[in-house]
């Protein structure tokens, strides 16, 4: 039988990963399946026991579950330990392996995909979400030299802040401010809707990254209007799952190849 993995959130309907997940196996040669999960909000728990009940192997875990993920695994690697967030689970008899694979796969988009070395540079971190959580201690490893994260509810940010480290803010307190990046960890985008971000955040060369993909946020066009380079999070999401499959498989794809089929809207 080919073995199991599948994306479990809610919604995930949209979700690339099936996608993403079927041209890995097909390119590396490994013989597997790989589903979607529409988990009920308050049944993330019970779906997992019944996806290992049907001997699944591994899990993505999307919107809203990681931080449930982290509480569900027995085991969790350093980078999910720093997180507090799981978007990778690994099924043994009696193991549940947790793993974050956001922040490698943001880092891995910035530096190899766009070319943008990190290391020296002033970081605006927006958001204090699960999405925040999962990249803050990468984008530290990767030699930033300020990371500032800065969020609606300032207290969420304080507290994120603290686990690293590193210092928080309100979008009142940036003006004046400039950064070499900012990276959108908010939803906002999802909603049409910016975090109200001053236009001085953004200098000639800015690098302005939301982790939201397959759509042109409000951030992004503010960020370009104001003169920033503006991506959107294909890349990261490609690149993550990447790496969640070297964690269950031990191979890791070539990117490349379905990056560019992706960014060109071929079927793949
Ligand atoms: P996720 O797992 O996607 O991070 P989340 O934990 O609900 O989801 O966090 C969403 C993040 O987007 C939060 O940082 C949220 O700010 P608050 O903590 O103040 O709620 C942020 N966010 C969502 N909509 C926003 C908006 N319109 N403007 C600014 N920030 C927004």
């Amino acid at each position: 039988m080919r073995e199991r993995y599948a994306v479990v959130g809610n919604p995930v309907a949209h979700s690339k990963s099936p996608q993403i997940h079927a041209e890995f196996a097909r390119a590396t040669g490994q013989d597997l399946e790989y589903g979607r999960i529409e988990a009920p909000l308050d049944g993330f728990e019970r779906t997992v026991e019944e996806f290992r009940r049907q001997a699944g192997k591994g899990l993505n875990v999307t919107v809203p579950f990681k931080e449930a993920a982290f509480r569900y695994c027995r085991k969790a690697s350093r980078r999910a330990q720093a997180a507090q967030v799981v978007n990778t689970l690994v099924f043994s008899a009696s193991e549940v392996f947790g793993d974050t694979t956001d922040g490698i796969g943001l880092v891995a988009d910035l530096t190899r995909n766009i070319g943008f070395d990190l290391s020296g540079k002033k970081l605006l971190l927006m958001g204090a979400g699960g999405a925040a959580q999962g990249v803050v201690q990468a984008l530290l490893d990767a030699g930033v030299s300020r990371l500032l994260i800065v969020n609606r509810t300032v207290s969420r940010a304080r507290s994120l802040a603290a686990r690293h480290g590193v210092e928080a803010c309100g979008y009142d307190e940036l003006h004046g401010q400039s950064f070499d990046i900012v990276v959108n960890a908010t939803s906002a985008g999802l909603a049409d809707e910016a975090p109200s971000l001053p236009d001085s955040a953004f200098k000639p060369g800015t690098l302005a990254y939301d982790m939201v993909y397959g759509r042109d946020t409000p951030f992004l066009a503010q960020a370009r209007s104001a003169g920033a380079r503006a991506l959107d999070g294909l890349g990261m999401l490609v690149e993550q799952a990447a790496e969640s499959f070297f964690v269950w498989r031990g191979v890791r794809p070539d990117t490349r190849p379905i990056l560019a089929g992706l960014r060109g809207g071929q079927t793949l």
